[in-house]
């Protein structure tokens, strides 16, 4: 008696034939006394389980339902019905937990269409649901991939601090972590928080990105990258926003932009790549539900290809490389600009591109993904390289059709003189980072990296609109269940 997970049983196929084997799973549909869909979860296809209820107790066939978590003794047969090459004839069947089937009446296990906000309020449950399973497969074998693609590529991975005392980003948008009495905040002469009698004897904060550490990491392993939670406190309600996300960040010593730009282009196609290979069922599936969806939009908000199309497109395909000021050129002279339908209308050089314009460029202009590089240093990071004409730093920000920014990125500034200018003029406590100033000190060199949020590439490839729809339990303003 061999014990099987769905896939690997479904994926044997004809070869177990007469086997007597084990499954386990829930019931996801029972039809006419006699024939159970059983899901373990390992893939979005359902094992048929026949029963001959003549030879099960009536009582217990009564309780067998949908939902209902099962272990099954039987033996494969060559199926007759369609849809299915072979099913488990059941002898014996073991019940582990039963269901009410009125209260599953009320929850998104009722085997009907939902909502994705109803699923997203029942997030406990929704891994049973075809759809978030599904997600939640392909995130893993992306997860998965990210690794892969750095460990055969030379890259160590490095696990940096989730409290810090610094703010890598200077955009002042952290969680405070404390141990402090709310209640009696202990107040220091000049009348601001003692964070001296916090638990660190300093202000810490949850990071916001891995990259300051993964640039000392750099400095001495050459190739390292990170891959964490990270926290933002910006009050963003978008589809593409979270306060908790996973980041993935490469930092490599002696890389200048463009090589960033390889690095980030060739990254991304070998995690789309290894997705469509490894998660062919799961992609299907979402591909069909992606195009149902789209056909019920308006005619003028639909994406003309389909999800794998896409995928493909973007695997084969070159990435279009601009600079920054091309790109104001481009959105001044556009359409929607002069129409005024730009909620931020284009006027001069050193606007902050919104994800309304990064979209423009990619789905409407050049129709394929775009790295935009060499920004106005008033709107990135200190930490980003300043160009020879003082005004552009060298950063870039790869952007993707239906997301806008994927990725964000840098050739960072080694030269110790300029960093420092740069942190004073845009008010960079040089104290707290005193040891990132301190690797400009011995043997510094040029460097560069990026920054990948993990749900966006898992949005992308999954065609969800909703970033709260690719991570278990998402957290966003004022929700924080589960
Ligand atoms: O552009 P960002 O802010 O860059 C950094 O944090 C750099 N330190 C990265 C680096 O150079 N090592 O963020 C990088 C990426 C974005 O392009 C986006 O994919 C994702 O992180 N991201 C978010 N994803 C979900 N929710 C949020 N609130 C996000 N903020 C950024
Ligand atoms: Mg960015």
């Amino acid at each position: 008696m061999v014990s099987y997970c769905i896939t690997e049983l479904l994926d044997k196929g004809k070869s177990t034939v007469h086997q007597d084997v084990i499954v386990k799973g829930w019931v996801r549909a029972f039809r006419s006394n006699r024939f159970i869909a059983l899901n373990d979860g390992t893939t979005i296809k359902n094992l048929q389980v026949v029963i001959d209820f003549e030879k099960f107790d009536e009582e217990l066939i009564k309780r067998i339902g949908t939902g209902v978590s099962l272990k099954v003794k039987g033996t494969v047969v060559e199926s007759q019905g369609k849809g299915q090459i072979i099913e488990v004839h059941a002898r014996d069947i073991h019940i582990y937990g039963d269901v009410d089937q009125d209260a599953l009446s009320q929850t998104i296990l009722q085997p009907k269409r939902h909502s994705l906000e109803l699923l997203r309020e029942q997030a406990h449950l929704r891994f049973r649901t075809n759809t978030f399973a599904a997600i939640m497969r392909v995130r893993h074998h992306l997860m998965f991939a990210v690794h892969e693609f750095f460990h055969q590529n030379g890259f160590f991975y490095i696990n940096t601090p989730i409290i810090t005392g610094s703010d890598a980003e200077g955009a002042g948008e952290m969680f405070t972590v404390t141990t402090l009495p709310l209640q009696s905040v202990p107040v220091n002469e000049q009348g601001s928080v003692d964070f001296a009698q916090d638990f660190f004897g300093k202000e810490t904060n949850l990071t916001v990105s891995g990259q300051l550490e993964a640039e000392a990491a750099a400095m001495g392993l050459g190739k390292v990258y990170t891959f964490g939670p990270t926290f933002r406190a910006e009050n963003s309600n978008t589809s593409r926003h979270l306060a908790e996300f996973w980041m993935i960040e490469p930092e490599v010593a002696f890389n200048d932009l463009d090589d960033n730009m390889d690095l980030a282009e060739e990254f991304l196609k070998y995690t789309i790549g290894y997705a469509l290979e490894h998660c062919k069922d799961d992609l299907e599936f979402l591909a069909e539900r992606y195009a149902q969806e789209q056909s019920q939009k308006p005619k003028n908000e639909r994406q003309d290809i389909g999800l794998l199309e896409r995928l493909d497109y973007v695997l084969n395909n070159k990435f279009v490389r601009l600079t920054y000021t091309e790109a104001i050129e481009i959105l001044k002279n556009s359409k929607p600009n002069k129409k005024g339908q730009f909620k931020y209308p284009i006027e001069e050089w050193g606007a902050d591109l919104q994800s309304e314009h990064e979209r423009y460029l990619v789905e409407k202009h050049f129709k394929k993904p775009v790295i935009l590089f060499d920004y106005p240093a008033k709107i990135k990071a200190f930490y980003m390289r300043l160009n020879d004409d003082e005004k552009t730093v060298r950063a870039m920000d790869v952007l993707f059709p239906g997301i806008g920014e994927m990725v964000g990125g840098s050739q960072r500034e080694e030269r110790l003189d300029v960093l420092q200018r740069k942190m004073q003029d845009m008010n960079i406590d040089q104290e707290e980072l005193w040891w990132y100033t301190d690797t400009r000190k011995f043997g510094t060199v040029p460097h560069s990296g990026f920054g990948l949020g993990l749900e966006r590439l898992v949005q992308f490839v999954t065609g969800m609109g909703n970033i709260r729809d690719v991570i278990a339990f998402p957290r966003t303003p004022k929700s924080a269940e589960f």
